[in-house]
């Protein structure tokens, strides 16, 4: 059992991951300067496991704040780094924030474990990474193509300096990525609390049905795909915090095959846009207010996983399809504390 900092510990992710961390017996360190999260997450996780998450409120990009969490805990063992700003449309706005908040974190994060000597990292990459993809499934093999905003060129670059870290130092690093993270924590406490408007598909239904929005807009229906809307692989969020205690344990025993890896996490499915309407419909019992509206600016037709890697190296497979995805969701959009 072992002591993980979690960046972006109250985050969406961050959260369901150190409940999954916790509840397998790890301990929880955690850093969040809540830009977009509320403390309450850490509450809940707190409640859920317990236990108790060690949580600290500093932003990573002052590296000398950041020090104390690394002289209180000598013990960590494995960091998961999730902090970044993740919103795509913003970052073509503000690209130097995004440039100055992901890297930075990024590089302060990482000069700190090598001063404190922690070996094992995990980093929160994304399947924008691939861009346009043609191939699909695409895998870890598939290439990088150009990024389609600052936020994902942040991806890309992160994922470049942890590749030749891990070659030119002893550290050992995986990059997962992910694609349409969504849903929320069976017990209805977890959930997606950005302080952002919402953008992503899942909220946006969801919040539809709540009544706090007028209605769904689908993003064009002529796209050359089964039913003209764009398709995405749309991962459970308990699936996808499970992946990670796994890839601690995996770093932790040594299985890694090299001292950088990539993962896929998807569930190796295309759900087309009309298809998780469908889904939300059927599972939750109504009808959503939504309309046909034109094509959004830089959305990539189609992208799905092959997570075979995953498989076989990480022993992960997803449990959860769309259906169980828009029921949890629905579920924390009626009864959200936060
Ligand atoms: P989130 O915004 O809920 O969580 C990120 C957390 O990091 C937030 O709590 C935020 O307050 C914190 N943070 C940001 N900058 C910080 C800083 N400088 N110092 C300290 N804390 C900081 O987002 P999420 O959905 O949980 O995403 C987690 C990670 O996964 C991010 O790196 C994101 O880019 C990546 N990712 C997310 C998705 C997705 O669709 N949710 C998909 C692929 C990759
Ligand atoms: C999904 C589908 C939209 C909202 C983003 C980031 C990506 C990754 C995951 C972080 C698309 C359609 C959406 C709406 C719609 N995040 N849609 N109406 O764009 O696949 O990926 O989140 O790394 O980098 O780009 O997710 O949820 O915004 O969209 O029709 O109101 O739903 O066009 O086809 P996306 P999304």
């Amino acid at each position: 059992m072992a002591k993980v900092l979690v960046t972006g510990g109250a985050g969406y992710i961050g959260s369901h991951t150190s409940l999954d961390l916790l509840i397998a017996d790890h301990e929880v360190v955690s850093v969040d300067n809540h830009v977009n999260s509320y403390r309450e997450s850490i509450d809940y996780v707190n409640q859920l496991s317990k236990k108790k998450v060690a949580h600290y409120d500093i932003d990573l990009c002052d590296k000398e704040a950041s020090r104390i969490v690394f002289e209180e805990h000598k013990d960590i063992e494995a960091i998961i780094h999730f902090a970044a700003l993740k919103a795509v449309g913003e970052s073509t706005e503000l690209p130097l924030l995004y440039f100055e908040n992901n890297m930075k974190s990024l590089l302060n994060v990482l000069k700190l474990a090598d001063e404190y000597d922690i070996k094992n990292f995990i980093f929160s990459s994304s399947c924008t990474v691939y861009g346009q993809a043609t191939d699909l499934p695409v895998t870890e093999l598939t290439e990088m193509k150009e990024a389609e905003s600052p936020y994902g060129r942040t991806k890309q670059l992160g994922e470049y300096i942890l590749k030749d870290l891990a070659q030119y130092s002893d550290i050992n690093i995986i990059s997962l990525r992910y694609f349409n993270p969504a849903g929320a924590h069976h017990s209805g406490l977890l959930g997606e609390s950005s302080k952002k408007v919402a953008l992503n598909l899942v909220p946006v239904i969801t919040e539809t049905a709540a009544g706090k929005r007028k209605e769904c807009v689908v993003f064009g229906d002529d796209y050359d795909t089964r039913d003209g809307s764009c398709v995405r692989d749309y991962i459970h969020i308990e699936d996808l915090a499970s992946a990670h205690t796994k890839s601690v344990e995996y770093l932790l025993n040594n299985n890694n095959q090299d001292p950088y890896e990539v993962f896929n996490l998807g569930i190796g499915d295309g759900v087309t846009v009309l298809e998780a309407i469908k889904s939300f419909e059927k599972t939750c019992h109504q009808k959503l207010n939504y309309r046909i509206g034109p094509r959004r600016a830089g959305d990539v037709v189609a992208i799905y996983s092959n997570y075979e890697r995953a498989k076989q190296r990480l022993n992960w497979s997803p449990k959860y399809g769309i259906d169980e995805i828009m029921k949890t969701a629905w579920q924390w959009e009626k009864t959200r504390p936060y």
